[in-house]
Protein backbone atom coordinates (compact mmCIF):
# COMPACT_ATOMS: atom_id res chain seq x y z
CA UNK A 1 0.00 0.00 0.00
CA UNK A 2 2.78 2.43 -0.95
CA UNK A 3 1.04 4.81 -3.31
CA UNK A 4 -1.14 7.38 -2.44
CA UNK A 5 -3.92 7.30 -4.69
CA UNK A 6 -6.06 3.91 -5.33
CA UNK A 7 -7.51 2.24 -8.30
CA UNK A 8 -11.14 1.17 -7.19
CA UNK A 9 -12.22 0.41 -11.16
CA UNK A 10 -12.42 -3.38 -10.58
CA UNK A 11 -14.79 -2.96 -7.41
CA UNK A 12 -18.20 -3.62 -6.82
CA UNK A 13 -18.41 0.40 -6.28
CA UNK A 14 -16.35 2.39 -8.67
CA UNK A 15 -16.37 5.35 -6.34
CA UNK A 16 -13.34 6.64 -7.92
CA UNK A 17 -14.17 10.21 -9.90
CA UNK A 18 -11.17 10.31 -11.65
CA UNK A 19 -11.96 9.86 -15.64
CA UNK A 20 -10.62 6.25 -16.96
CA UNK A 21 -7.86 8.18 -19.25
CA UNK A 22 -6.26 9.64 -16.75
CA UNK A 23 -3.17 8.30 -16.09
CA UNK A 24 -2.32 7.07 -13.04
CA UNK A 25 1.41 6.74 -10.76
CA UNK A 26 2.78 3.31 -11.51
CA UNK A 27 2.34 2.78 -7.60
CA UNK A 28 -1.25 2.76 -7.35
CA UNK A 29 -3.08 0.11 -5.57
CA UNK A 30 -5.46 -2.16 -6.88
CA UNK A 31 -8.60 -2.30 -4.33
CA UNK A 32 -10.42 -5.38 -3.85
CA UNK A 33 -13.47 -5.37 -1.89
CA UNK A 34 -14.74 -8.82 -1.06
CA UNK A 35 -16.99 -10.61 1.39
CA UNK A 36 -14.92 -11.65 4.73
CA UNK A 37 -14.23 -15.36 5.55
CA UNK A 38 -13.13 -16.63 8.89
CA UNK A 39 -9.20 -17.09 7.99
CA UNK A 40 -10.01 -12.89 7.82
CA UNK A 41 -10.68 -12.67 11.56
CA UNK A 42 -7.32 -12.48 12.95
CA UNK A 43 -6.42 -9.82 9.92
CA UNK A 44 -9.66 -7.68 10.78
CA UNK A 45 -9.06 -7.60 14.60
CA UNK A 46 -5.08 -6.12 13.72
CA UNK A 47 -6.53 -3.61 11.70
CA UNK A 48 -9.31 -2.67 13.96
CA UNK A 49 -6.28 -2.34 16.79
CA UNK A 50 -4.59 0.03 14.20
CA UNK A 51 -7.89 2.52 13.98
CA UNK A 52 -8.43 4.41 17.14
CA UNK A 53 -10.57 5.27 18.75
CA UNK A 54 -12.42 2.09 17.47
CA UNK A 55 -13.37 -0.48 20.31
CA UNK A 56 -11.82 -3.45 20.23
CA UNK A 57 -13.61 -6.59 20.51
CA UNK A 58 -12.87 -9.95 21.00
CA UNK A 59 -11.25 -11.37 17.75
CA UNK A 60 -13.91 -14.65 18.70
CA UNK A 61 -16.54 -11.13 17.73
CA UNK A 62 -14.37 -10.40 14.86
CA UNK A 63 -14.61 -14.37 13.76
CA UNK A 64 -18.34 -13.96 14.07
CA UNK A 65 -19.05 -11.11 11.85
CA UNK A 66 -16.32 -13.18 9.29
CA UNK A 67 -18.77 -15.65 9.49
CA UNK A 68 -22.91 -15.11 10.73
CA UNK A 69 -22.70 -11.69 9.19
CA UNK A 70 -20.31 -11.83 6.43
CA UNK A 71 -22.42 -11.10 3.57
CA UNK A 72 -23.16 -7.57 5.31
CA UNK A 73 -19.43 -6.97 6.12
CA UNK A 74 -16.65 -5.89 3.54
CA UNK A 75 -13.07 -6.17 3.48
CA UNK A 76 -11.19 -3.84 1.41
CA UNK A 77 -7.48 -5.09 0.50
CA UNK A 78 -4.95 -2.96 -1.58
CA UNK A 79 -2.26 -5.17 -3.76
CA UNK A 80 -3.68 -7.89 -1.07
CA UNK A 81 -2.85 -5.93 2.27
CA UNK A 82 -5.87 -4.74 4.22
CA UNK A 83 -6.64 -1.63 4.07
CA UNK A 84 -10.42 -1.17 5.13
CA UNK A 85 -13.06 -2.46 7.18
CA UNK A 86 -16.90 -2.41 7.51
CA UNK A 87 -18.93 -4.47 9.66
CA UNK A 88 -22.73 -4.21 9.37
CA UNK A 89 -25.87 -6.38 9.72
CA UNK A 90 -29.49 -5.99 9.14
CA UNK A 91 -31.52 -5.54 12.46
CA UNK A 92 -33.93 -8.17 12.65
CA UNK A 93 -36.39 -6.00 13.57
CA UNK A 94 -35.45 -3.32 11.02
CA UNK A 95 -34.42 -5.49 7.86
CA UNK A 96 -34.71 -2.04 6.17
CA UNK A 97 -31.73 -0.58 7.75
CA UNK A 98 -28.31 -1.28 7.48
CA UNK A 99 -26.61 -1.19 11.13
CA UNK A 100 -23.13 -0.08 10.05
CA UNK A 101 -21.12 -1.08 13.88
CA UNK A 102 -17.63 0.12 12.45
CA UNK A 103 -15.71 0.97 9.90
CA UNK A 104 -11.85 0.91 9.63
CA UNK A 105 -9.60 2.55 7.32
CA UNK A 106 -6.00 2.36 7.84
CA UNK A 107 -3.88 5.37 8.10
CA UNK A 108 -2.18 5.33 5.44
CA UNK A 109 -5.45 4.86 2.97
CA UNK A 110 -7.80 7.55 4.35
CA UNK A 111 -9.05 10.84 2.58
CA UNK A 112 -8.91 8.61 -0.55
CA UNK A 113 -13.05 7.58 -0.54
CA UNK A 114 -12.33 4.03 0.50
CA UNK A 115 -14.79 4.40 3.28
CA UNK A 116 -17.45 5.96 1.20
CA UNK A 117 -16.91 3.44 -1.57
CA UNK A 118 -16.97 0.08 0.97
CA UNK A 119 -20.27 1.63 2.19
CA UNK A 120 -21.42 1.48 -1.90
CA UNK A 121 -20.11 -1.76 -2.27
CA UNK A 122 -22.20 -2.88 0.46
CA UNK A 123 -25.51 -1.40 -0.67
CA UNK A 124 -24.94 -2.63 -4.39
CA UNK A 125 -24.90 -6.27 -3.29
CA UNK A 126 -27.86 -8.87 -2.86
CA UNK A 127 -27.49 -9.05 1.05
CA UNK A 128 -28.66 -5.77 1.41
CA UNK A 129 -31.69 -5.78 -1.52
CA UNK A 130 -34.66 -3.63 -0.05
CA UNK A 131 -32.39 -1.61 2.40
CA UNK A 132 -33.77 1.92 2.50
CA UNK A 133 -31.15 3.54 4.94
CA UNK A 134 -28.25 3.20 7.22
CA UNK A 135 -28.27 3.58 10.75
CA UNK A 136 -25.06 4.02 12.56
CA UNK A 137 -23.73 5.71 15.67
CA UNK A 138 -20.58 8.08 16.51
CA UNK A 139 -18.87 9.70 18.85
CA UNK A 140 -19.52 13.82 18.97
CA UNK A 141 -15.43 14.41 18.91
CA UNK A 142 -14.88 11.81 15.68
CA UNK A 143 -15.10 14.48 12.71
CA UNK A 144 -13.69 12.10 9.79
CA UNK A 145 -17.09 9.77 10.95
CA UNK A 146 -19.48 12.78 11.00
CA UNK A 147 -18.41 13.68 7.63
CA UNK A 148 -17.97 10.78 5.88
CA UNK A 149 -21.47 9.80 7.01
CA UNK A 150 -22.55 13.42 5.78
CA UNK A 151 -21.15 12.69 2.32
CA UNK A 152 -22.50 9.64 2.16
CA UNK A 153 -26.74 11.12 2.78
CA UNK A 154 -25.56 13.75 0.68
CA UNK A 155 -24.63 11.77 -2.64
CA UNK A 156 -27.53 9.49 -1.86
CA UNK A 157 -30.08 12.55 -1.60
CA UNK A 158 -31.35 11.44 1.77
CA UNK A 159 -32.22 12.88 4.77
CA UNK A 160 -29.41 12.88 7.89
CA UNK A 161 -30.40 12.98 11.31
CA UNK A 162 -28.67 12.49 15.14
CA UNK A 163 -29.64 12.05 18.48
CA UNK A 164 -28.10 10.91 21.68
CA UNK A 165 -28.37 7.28 21.94
CA UNK A 166 -26.37 5.24 24.15
CA UNK A 167 -25.22 7.70 26.71
CA UNK A 168 -22.04 7.87 28.38
CA UNK A 169 -23.43 7.81 32.09
CA UNK A 170 -26.68 5.54 31.63
CA UNK A 171 -25.25 2.89 29.24
CA UNK A 172 -21.43 3.05 29.39
CA UNK A 173 -20.36 3.49 32.95
CA UNK A 174 -18.92 6.69 32.40
CA UNK A 175 -16.14 5.23 30.58
CA UNK A 176 -17.10 6.36 27.07
CA UNK A 177 -18.05 8.99 25.06
CA UNK A 178 -22.06 9.43 24.25
CA UNK A 179 -22.88 7.45 20.92
CA UNK A 180 -25.48 8.93 18.42
CA UNK A 181 -27.56 7.37 16.40
CA UNK A 182 -27.14 8.60 13.10
CA UNK A 183 -30.18 7.85 10.69
CA UNK A 184 -29.88 8.63 6.95
CA UNK A 185 -32.56 7.77 4.49
CA UNK A 186 -34.47 7.06 3.06
CA UNK A 187 -32.02 7.28 0.16
CA UNK A 188 -33.41 9.50 -3.10
CA UNK A 189 -35.97 11.44 -0.81
CA UNK A 190 -35.22 14.57 -1.82
CA UNK A 191 -35.50 13.64 -5.47
CA UNK A 192 -38.54 11.64 -4.54
CA UNK A 193 -37.29 8.17 -6.00
CA UNK A 194 -37.06 5.81 -3.66
CA UNK A 195 -34.16 3.75 -3.62
C1 LIG B 1 -13.67 7.56 9.57
C2 LIG B 1 -12.88 6.83 8.48
C3 LIG B 1 -13.43 5.42 8.34
C4 LIG B 1 -13.05 7.61 7.15
O1 LIG B 1 -12.51 6.81 6.10
P1 LIG B 1 -11.93 7.45 4.75
O2 LIG B 1 -11.75 6.35 3.79
O3 LIG B 1 -10.75 8.29 5.07
O4 LIG B 1 -13.13 8.41 4.30
P2 LIG B 1 -13.42 8.87 2.77
O5 LIG B 1 -12.11 9.13 2.11
O6 LIG B 1 -14.33 7.88 2.13
O7 LIG B 1 -14.14 10.26 2.99
C5 LIG B 1 -15.55 10.42 2.96
C6 LIG B 1 -15.87 11.87 3.26
O8 LIG B 1 -15.44 12.21 4.58
C7 LIG B 1 -14.52 13.30 4.56
N1 LIG B 1 -13.48 13.05 5.56
C8 LIG B 1 -12.78 11.90 5.73
N2 LIG B 1 -11.90 12.06 6.74
C9 LIG B 1 -12.08 13.31 7.21
C10 LIG B 1 -11.46 14.05 8.25
N3 LIG B 1 -10.49 13.51 9.02
N4 LIG B 1 -11.89 15.33 8.48
C11 LIG B 1 -12.87 15.88 7.73
N5 LIG B 1 -13.50 15.21 6.71
C12 LIG B 1 -13.09 13.95 6.46
C13 LIG B 1 -13.95 13.29 3.15
O9 LIG B 1 -13.46 14.57 2.78
C14 LIG B 1 -15.16 12.85 2.34
O10 LIG B 1 -16.03 13.95 2.18
P3 LIG B 1 -16.58 14.39 0.71
O11 LIG B 1 -17.28 13.18 0.14
O12 LIG B 1 -17.48 15.54 1.03
O13 LIG B 1 -15.36 14.76 -0.08
C15 LIG B 1 -11.35 6.78 8.84
O14 LIG B 1 -10.91 8.09 9.14
C16 LIG B 1 -11.03 5.88 10.02
O15 LIG B 1 -10.85 4.65 9.86
N6 LIG B 1 -10.93 6.46 11.24
C17 LIG B 1 -10.59 5.68 12.44
C18 LIG B 1 -11.72 4.76 12.86
C19 LIG B 1 -13.05 5.47 13.02
O16 LIG B 1 -13.15 6.48 13.71
N7 LIG B 1 -14.10 4.92 12.36
C20 LIG B 1 -15.42 5.53 12.31
C21 LIG B 1 -16.26 5.15 13.46
S1 LIG B 1 -17.15 3.66 13.20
Amino acid sequence: MAGTTFDHADSAAAADPTPASTPKPASTPKIVYRVPAAEDGATVHALIAECPPLDQNSLYCNLLQCTHFADTCILAEADGEAAGWISAYRPPAERETLFIWQVAVHERARGMGLGRAMIDALLSRDATRGVTGIKTTITPDNEASWALFRSVARRRDAPFASEAWFDRDRHLGGRHETEHLVAIGPFGAFAGNQF
